[in-house]
């Protein structure tokens, strides 16, 4: 057979190639994260084509018309999805081990059903078939329209599916997918792009959409999905920790919808729960009048997102101050307490900070900001602001409150929730509307908040 073979270094976490062996990636600047490969390709599976198979076609002659997108039913992933499935196309679902990727994709194909006109297809590379039907009766799923395909070869899969249109495949998991165009093994970064990349020529070619589930795994020798984002059309990512119940889907890239949407789910014992009111969910449990706990309205997509903050400002007893966040973003901490210190006089430099989103959830969206300041400086002065109140607004360097957008549907969603008075940034009267009996406190600065809340 004719086999060519060359050996490069592959990045883990872009999937660049170099001839050369060196500590740091040229193209992503990630140290150590460069590993051989021994990369080849037998003539018959080479990519040699002819220009009679390529040529321009006149932009008028495409169908702009878009294509019906298929509900899941079920409606947080839908949402995710920005509506559905689009037929023939490619979405991977990365998340860390045992986060739930799986068990979410069994209940698609279960749920899915009535919407896909070809066959649904679940290839399994993880585990048995067996396995797979413990799981799906113990949901309690009907699975009678699933077609199990216990193989790792693409290749074969491939040569199934392109006999078939407009069905749907699980791909479970890409780190165990393997062609045999290529001599490296199973999870390496040169056998992840290339399987992935003729999925995703099936699915363009046939009409079947894929999902392709993917381990976010540890920089080194296997590959993670962050290679793969720029090939499939749409990346959701389930995120969550081990000890909580609550599940995120988060898409971060869609060629068919909009992104920075998020499905919130309940992992059971019987499978995941779609939470309809994440702002339910996530206030549950809530202490009343404690210092330093806040509630903030962010918006997460098209959906308003009632989330407690939590502030814990300490006396520190080193000499460097720890700042610790979970769900916040670490330099935007850092901010807010300049402008407390700067704008405010409220000297924390000193000081231990610990914030934390209750439940999990990140959010990068800059409306909290008024919140974690109002949350710092309530546990600064250990005094606690009302448990009716709901905090909005964004933070400039100069300390003052800037407006933010979607403000009417943050204060409704609120005052169903029963928070009854809202801090907001001053806002001009005719661009929103709050909800009738809703106490609304303006602010234009941060010293403001302090003195009209604290
Ligand atoms: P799984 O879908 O296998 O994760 P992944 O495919 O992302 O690796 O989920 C595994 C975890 O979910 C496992 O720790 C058990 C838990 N689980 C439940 O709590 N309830 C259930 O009904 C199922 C199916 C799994
Ligand atoms: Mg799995």
């Amino acid at each position: 057979m004719n086999v060519k073979t060359k050996t490069v270094y592959v990045c883990a976490n872009c999937g660049d190639t170099s001839p050369k062996w060196s500590g740091k990636c040229n193209n992503c600047g990630e140290w150590n994260t460069l590993s051989e490969e021994v990369f080849s390709r037998s003539k018959k599976g080479s990519r040699m084509r002819s220009s009679a198979d390529t040529r321009p076609v006149l932009l008028t002659e495409f169908d702009s018309e878009t294509t019906q997108k298929i509900s899941t039913n079920i409606g947080e992933l839908d949402r995710v999805l920005g509506g559905g499935v689009v037929p023939g196309s490619v979405v991977l679902v990365a998340g860390d081990p045992g986060i739930g990727k799986s068990t979410l994709m069994l209940q698609m194909a279960a749920k899915v059903s009535n919407g896909i006109q070809g066959e649904i297809i679940y290839s399994a590379g993880e585990e048995s078939g067996q396995q797979i039907k413990m799981r799906a009766d113990r949901i309690g799923l009907n699975s009678s329209d699933i077609l199990l395909l216990p193989e790792n070869n693409i290749d074969i899969v491939l040569q199934y599916l392109y006999t078939k249109t407009n069905g749907l495949l699980i791909v479970d998991s890409i780190q165990t997918a393997y062609t045999d165009n290529l001599e490296s093994f199973a999870g390496s970064v040169s056998q992840v792009r290339e399987t992935a990349g003729m999925l995703l020529k099936m699915a363009k070619t046939t009409g079947n959409s894929v999902f392709i589930v993917g381990h976010i795994t540890k920089e080194g020798s296997i590959a993670g999905p962050k290679m793969l984002e720029h090939t499939v059309d749409t990346v959701l990512y389930m995120e969550g920790e081990k000890l909580n119940s609550y599940r995120i889907l988060r898409c971060i890239k869609n060629r068919y919808g909009a992104t920075n949407e998020i499905g919130v789910f309940e992992m059971r014992d019987k499978g995941l729960v779609e939470v309809k009111n994440p702002s339910v969910f996530f206030l549950t449990g809530r202490e009343e009048m404690v210092p330093g706990s806040v509630v903030v309205a962010s918006m997460e997509g098209t959906r308003p997102i009632l989330i407690e903050i939590q502030a814990l400002v300490s006396r520190s007893s080193y000499g460097t101050p720890q700042r610790n966040t979970t769900g916040v973003d670490n330099r935007r901490l850092s901010m807010m307490i300049a402008v407390l210190e700067k704008r405010a006089g409220l000297m924390l430099g000193m000081s231990d900070v610990f914030v934390n989103l209750t439940g999990g959830l990140k959010i990068s969206e800059t409306s909290i900001d008024l919140g974690i300041v109002m949350a710092m400086a309530s546990s600064f002065k250990d005094k606690p602001i009302d448990d009716g109140i709901v905090i909005i607004g964004e933070v400039g360097l100069g300390g003052e409150v800037r407006p933010v957008s979607f403000l009417s549907r943050r204060l409704k969603e609120s005052y169903d929730l029963g928070f009854k008075h809202a801090v907001i940034p001053k806002t001009k009267k005719d661009a929103f509307k709050p909800p009738k009996g809703m106490r609304l406190t303006e602010v234009a600065s941060v010293s403001e908040a302090l003195t009209k809340v604290l």
